[in-house]
């Protein structure tokens, strides 16, 4: 078909269901689409020849940049090899049995055995599952609630949906289901009280965990799971002391804790794991994204050796585990994520991501620190926010309905550079490839300079804001 771009598009708006987006606006034709036509390194290109620095890596997966021909040519050898063998009934593939050394290498120390599925939402899925198996096996039925924590995200079919803490992902879904609680967001800029420091808010949180352990019972309460840097519910770091709090917390009333490391795995915060670099001691892991850098689907469930042990049990006694997918531990993406392990190892990105990612925190606060519209800059690594508040002195939140996260968001698109609106709050995230240099991130910095101006002098003009002290 030789069709031009609003051909395409008009195709597309006829026949494909997108993710995320307002289905009948889209189909009618009333919100703009976008054909990605091809990428390399940091950029990405549309089908009219635009541009773009991709300046949140896809999803925050795409860690080693665009177009690299060794992953093609890492995925054409092994489909030549050996394209497709199920792993059922202890089928295995060497692809897979290397991967999963490499990643147990990297892990805590008491990580034990890696299951596979293809996206963190089913990985999510596996680690509910395995939780109450666990139970189950140790005679404890009842002990099957899950505490997750608003804004956490963690996927977003029915379970691992409901395990996420945005409202958009629950409601008219009938969602969350019935087992799964959520406890506060570690959200030091959002605190209550403005006398806290950071350790006494981690202390509040610790206290609002058991809280809510305790109302529901702790021999009801098997596990919590939470992203080492909260991701999609605005990349927010933890307050100081907030994971040794929680560890606690878990520890007093054996309740397992899975990290979802679907962002932070493989280097993004600057160290291997997020778990690892606040020390958070997990009995589960899940990973994603950064494993294979989204050159192929592919996820894993990292189980520690106590679980494990107890899972041996289970089948010792019960048969076979009842859980798999025809596509667990496909060749193919355990030969996309050894060569994406290569890579990061060769280019030494995880230390890249700290010392670049050291920049683009420091640039970021000597450039939007005092900003009339900017409340707080954070992240750690290269991963970043920006959040927009009405008055930053009194941390007083924007008018929902200017819906300037997504305005500044559109302005960056003008100036050549993807920023994601975060979905809940004017928060503007950035999460780029592990190979961008300093002078990339100088060049993302100064086009969101711009466009955080430009969209600051509209607000101004138009009379919908003004600064609160000028
Ligand atoms: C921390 C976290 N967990 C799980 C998921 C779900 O992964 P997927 O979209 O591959 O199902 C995501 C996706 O962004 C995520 O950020």
């Amino acid at each position: 078909m030789t069709l031009n771009t609003q051909q395409w598009l008009e195709a597309d708006r006829n026949t494909v269901f997108h993710a995320s987006t307002p289905l009948g606006q889209y189909a009618r034709g009333e919100m703009g689409g976008r054909i990605i036509a091809g990428a390399e390194g940091i950029r990405i290109y549309d089908s009219q020849g635009t541009e773009l620095i991709d300046a949140f890596a896809g999803l925050y997966c795409v860690n080693i940049g665009y177009g690299r021909p060794e992953m093609a040519e890492a995925m054409y050898e092994q489909a030549k090899k050996l394209a497709y063998y199920h792993t059922y009934v202890g089928h295995s593939n060497q692809a897979l049995i290397e991967l999963s050394r490499r990643i147990l290498d990297k892990a805590p120390a008491n990580m034990s055995k890696v299951y596979y599925g293809l996206s963190g939402s089913d990985a999510n899925e596996t680690q509910i599952k395995l939780v109450w198996y666990y139970n189950n096996v140790l005679g404890r039925p009842e002990k099957k609630k899950i505490i997750s924590r608003e804004r956490g995200y963690h996927g977003s079919s029915v379970a691992a949906g409901s395990l996420t803490g945005l409202p958009l992902f629950h409601a008219h879904f009938d969602l969350p289901l019935e087992r799964i609680h959520h406890t506060v967001a570690p959200y030091y800029y959002r605190r209550g009280d403005d006398s806290l420091s950071e350790q006494a808010f981690s202390r509040w949180c610790a206290e609002q965990l058991e809280a809510k352990i305790l109302a529901e019972g702790p021999d009801t309460v098997a596990a919590m799971i939470a992203e080492p840097v909260l991701g999609t519910g605005g990349i927010v770091p933890p307050p100081q002391g907030y994971w040794s709090e929680i560890r606690k917390v878990l520890d007093k009333y054996d309740i397992l804790l899975i990290a979802d490391e679907v962002v932070c795995g493989f280097g993004r915060l600057g160290t291997e794991f997020g778990s690892l670099h606040y020390d958070m001691r997990p009995d589960l892991m899940t990973v994603a994204k950064g494993l294979t850098s989204a050159y192929q689907p592919l996820s894993g469930v990292i189980v520690g050796e106590n679980v494990w042990q107890t899972l041996e049990r289970g089948t010792d006694d019960w048969g076979a585990i009842g859980h798999g997918y025809t596509y667990s531990g496909h060749p193919m993406g355990a030969a996309a994520a050894l060569c994406n392990l290569d890579i990061i190892e060769r280019e030494n990105l995880v230390a890249n991501a700290e010392h670049t990612g050291a920049h683009l925190q420091r640039r970021m606060k000597e450039t939007f620190g005092g900003h009339p519209l900017v409340g707080e800059c954070r992240g750690i690594g290269l991963l970043a926010a920006l959040e927009f508040s009405a008055d930053p002195a009194s941390r007083t939140p924007l008018e929902p309905a200017l819906k300037v996260g997504p305005r500044i968001a559109a302005a960056c698109l003008q100036q050549g550079l993807i920023a994601r609106a975060m979905p809940h709050g004017d928060i503007l995230g950035f999460a780029p490839p592990l190979v961008v240099t300093p002078d990339d991130i100088d060049d993302i910095v100064a086009r969101t300079q711009k466009a955080v101006n430009t969209v600051t002098d509209e607000l101004v003009r138009s009379g919908e804001w003004r600064p609160a002290r000028d």
